[in-house]
């Protein structure tokens, strides 16, 4: 990749917000404190515990004369291969205490079921997982061969959480969700602390100061949880820039209008964690005055994202990405490319920006399918 070759890549919208206000005493009373520290004190004692590695995109930041590009992996967390595992696990661990009469249940894209069921497989606890239409059945295996009854109900997410809440009330299971609403917080704020280790462990990776984080946002559990990690743990806060689909951008528009705005989803993306048409209730607490910029982008540029992730374009080493790992990349290029933003965003020789790889091969047959179509661009 030369300095001169250009991607041509274009984010859809980008904005600024108005309301920006980051408060570190705030964020943190609405994820708990406690929460966040105990969340890294349990999850670090689990078997097989590891960091996942930050690793550097050094060709890409010389492209474009960044001083540094950090890239969390988090393909390699435990065996499940995205960075859900540290949230529906940790929620039902501290919700039940492992107590093994109690059945968990939860409504799931696919990845947070994943770390659900592993949670109570941990735990020798029973698990009920709700599933719509448009989960794929490799994802369904997973959480299958995890212990689950996974039980697909007719069509989409919402659906399946209605489904979800209905059969547990009959039967008395405990609700694992990462989605809030009224009345219902305490187990969301769980699950936002255990992804507020990521930052822990960024915090003892490097000792540069990070200037700019790109987080993804389906509902903006994993965004707001990692933004309680930086205002626990980080000395310098960031500029924080949110990244959407360009057909499910609810934070981008819940910030735009400053209040929660609810999308009509009209195409699903294929990153399909993210193809949320809600922000969720608590994470909306802390997303609307702590994120500087919103920015969303189509699926276009994701096969071939894949493919030079694997190929070593932008790093010395080779990374599997999954879809929902790639929009932080396709953004800070877009970005760059564009000099109005990349000026008002202040990316400059001086930045050292964190992105975020939120998942691996999870679904490893639309991985195979991108790695393949984004080689063909490649060539
Ligand atoms: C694999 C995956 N699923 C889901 C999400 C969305 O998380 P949340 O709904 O907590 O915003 C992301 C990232 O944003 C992701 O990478």
């Amino acid at each position: 990749m030369s300095n001169t070759e250009v991607f041509g890549w274009k984010f859809s919208k980008f904005i600024n917000n108005k309301n920006y206000d980051f408060n570190r005493d705030k964020i943190l009373e609405v994820c708990g404190e406690d929460n966040v520290i105990d969340a890294y004190d349990l999850i670090s004692g689990w078997q097989n515990y590891n960091p996942t590695p930050l690793v550097k995109l050094n060709k890409l930041s010389k492209k474009f004369n960044l001083n540094n590009i950090f890239y969390k992996d988090e393909s390699k967390r435990f065996h499940l291969k995205s960075f859900k595992a540290l949230g529906g696990a940790y929620a039902v661990q501290k919700i039940t205490k492992g107590n093994k009469s109690i059945t968990v249940a939860t409504a799931t894209a696919g990845n947070h079921g994943r770390s659900v069921s592993w949670g109570a497989q941990r735990l020798g606890l029973n698990c009920k997982i709700f599933i719509s239409e448009f989960v794929s059945e490799a994802r369904a295996d997973v959480m299958k061969n995890l212990g689950a009854d996974v039980i697909r109900v007719k069509g989409n997410y919402e659906a399946s959480l209605n489904e979800c809440i209905k059969q547990s009330k009959i039967n008395g299971w405990e609700i694992i969700q990462d989605v809030a609403w009224e009345g219902y917080e305490e187990v969301p704020k769980l699950t936002m602390a255990g992804y507020s280790v990521m930052i822990k462990e960024i915090s003892n990776q490097t000792d540069q100061y990070i200037t700019h984080i790109f987080l993804q946002a389906g509902v903006g559990g994993m965004a707001s949880g990692a933004i309680a990690g930086i205002a626990k743990y980080f000395k310098r806060i960031p500029k924080i820039i949110i990244v959407e689909p360009e057909t499910a951008d609810c934070v981008l528009q819940s910030i735009e209008a400053g209040k929660m705005q609810k999308i009509d989803i009209k195409k699903e993306s294929i990153m399909g964690g993210m193809s949320c048409g809600e922000v969720s209730l608590v994470p909306w607490k802390i997303l609307k005055n702590a994120v500087n910029n919103c920015i969303s982008i189509t699926d276009e540029n994701i096969a071939q994202t894949v493919a030079m992730l694997e190929k070593k374009y932008f790093s010395n080493e080779s990374i599997i990405a999954g879809e929902c790992a790639t929009p932080g990349i396709i953004s800070l290029i877009a970005a760059s490319e564009n000099k109005n933003i990349k000026h008002k965003l202040e990316l400059n020789e001086k930045s050292n920006v964190l992105l975020m790889g939120c998942e691996g091969d999870a679904d490893e047959n639309l991985y195979k399918k991108l790695l393949n179509e984004g080689i063909k661009q490649l060539t």
